[in-house]
């Protein structure tokens, strides 16, 4: 952490990596933006994986048993409703989520086996692309997820990147199914980065609460407020903190103070929204032959399926 905050802070335009917003603070706040009407995403998602599950598993084509992957498993509590469904539809199947965090993943289990105990799991703890490597040794088929716009968090070249590394360890009847936050009016994009209630404030303020207690620096958080911005050309919403005075902020654990230039903003996230066309696109470039988009009614999300070879 003390290395990527130098390196952020150190460069010509500041930036801090967004891997720091969840520690406990920050993924209670990260649940209540979840839960804010304005952040229509998660619920989208939701909706989609209640109402086309069945029509995701016929997708599949699987006839035997296969391997649900899913990178970055977070709480699973959408990831319920399409095991669900796929349990319904009589599917047989392994759930194998992949999360660094070993707390995360035992949360999970815990939930599933209250929610979902029918559903055969295994959990594993570690890096999402050795742990993918590790389950593509069995002789299975999977069905990889990718959910909840986690993509839109990743520059175009890491996201292409991203896409071809998955691609590479899919065999050719395995399918990925990736959440992207589509293009719409740009007023509802903005209002779900910059809520009325500011908890999206306070999640990206929070991120200097942690510096000032892990690093031992000394931000005052009255002289910083919170910026984020939508740009539907480019499709990419920024959020930034800005130094609202110019000011010193001396980190005790790294011996060392930064200067703040007032107004000079500090880049927090990026969350890119994408069109269908784009998604396609890019699975093309990537080596992705077939794409299939799962929309909510309004057409504000995508969770889009992804094979590497056409179905005959
Ligand atoms: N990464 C999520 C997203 O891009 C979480 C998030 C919601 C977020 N609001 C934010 C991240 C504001 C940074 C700033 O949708």
């Amino acid at each position: 952490m003390a290395e990527d905050v130098m390196e952020g802070l150190s460069s010509t335009h500041k930036y801090l990596s967004s891997k720091y917003f969840y520690d406990d603070e920050g993924s209670r706040l990260f649940q209540k933006i979840m839960a804010l009407p304005e952040y229509y995403l998660t619920n989208c998602e939701l909706e989609i994986l209640q109402t086309q599950g069945q029509e995701i598993y016929n997708s599949l084509h699987f006839d035997g048993h296969f391997n649900v992957v899913e990178l970055g498993a977070g709480d699973g509590s959408k990831t319920v409703e399409l095991l669900k469904a796929f349990t319904q539809a009589g599917a047989d199947f392994t759930y194998v989520p992949v999360d660094i965090s070993e707390e995360a993943i035992s949360f999970l289990q815990n939930k599933l086996s209250k929610n979902l105990p029918v559903v055969k799991t295994h959990p594993k703890v570690g890096d999402y692309f050795e742990m993918l490597e590790e389950i593509q040794s069995e002789h299975v088929p999977s069905l990889v997820l990718f959910l909840g716009s986690n993509i839109g968090n990743y520059p175009y070249t890491e996201a292409m990147e991203l896409l071809l590394l998955i691609q590479k360890q899919l065999r050719a009847q395995d399918k990925l199914l990736i959440g992207y936050d589509l293009k719409k009016n740009p007023h509802t994009i903005a209002a779900a980065y910059n809520d009325t209630n500011g908890i999206t404030r306070a999640f990206n303020m929070n991120l200097l609460t942690r510096f000032n207690r892990e690093l031992g620096a000394d931000f005052n958080l009255d002289q910083f407020e919170f910026y984020s911005h939508y740009n539907p050309e480019t499709g990419a919403v920024k959020s930034y903190l800005v130094s609202l005075i110019k000011q010193e902020v001396y980190f005790n654990v790294l011996e060392k103070s930064f200067h703040f230039e007032k107004n000079e903003l500090i880049y927090t996230e990026l969350s890119r929204k994408y069109s269908l066309n784009e998604i396609e696109e890019m699975a093309s470039k990537t080596g992705y032959s077939c794409t299939q988009h799962f929309q909510d009614k309004r057409n504000f999300f995508s969770d889009s399926l992804l094979c590497k070879e056409t179905h005959s």
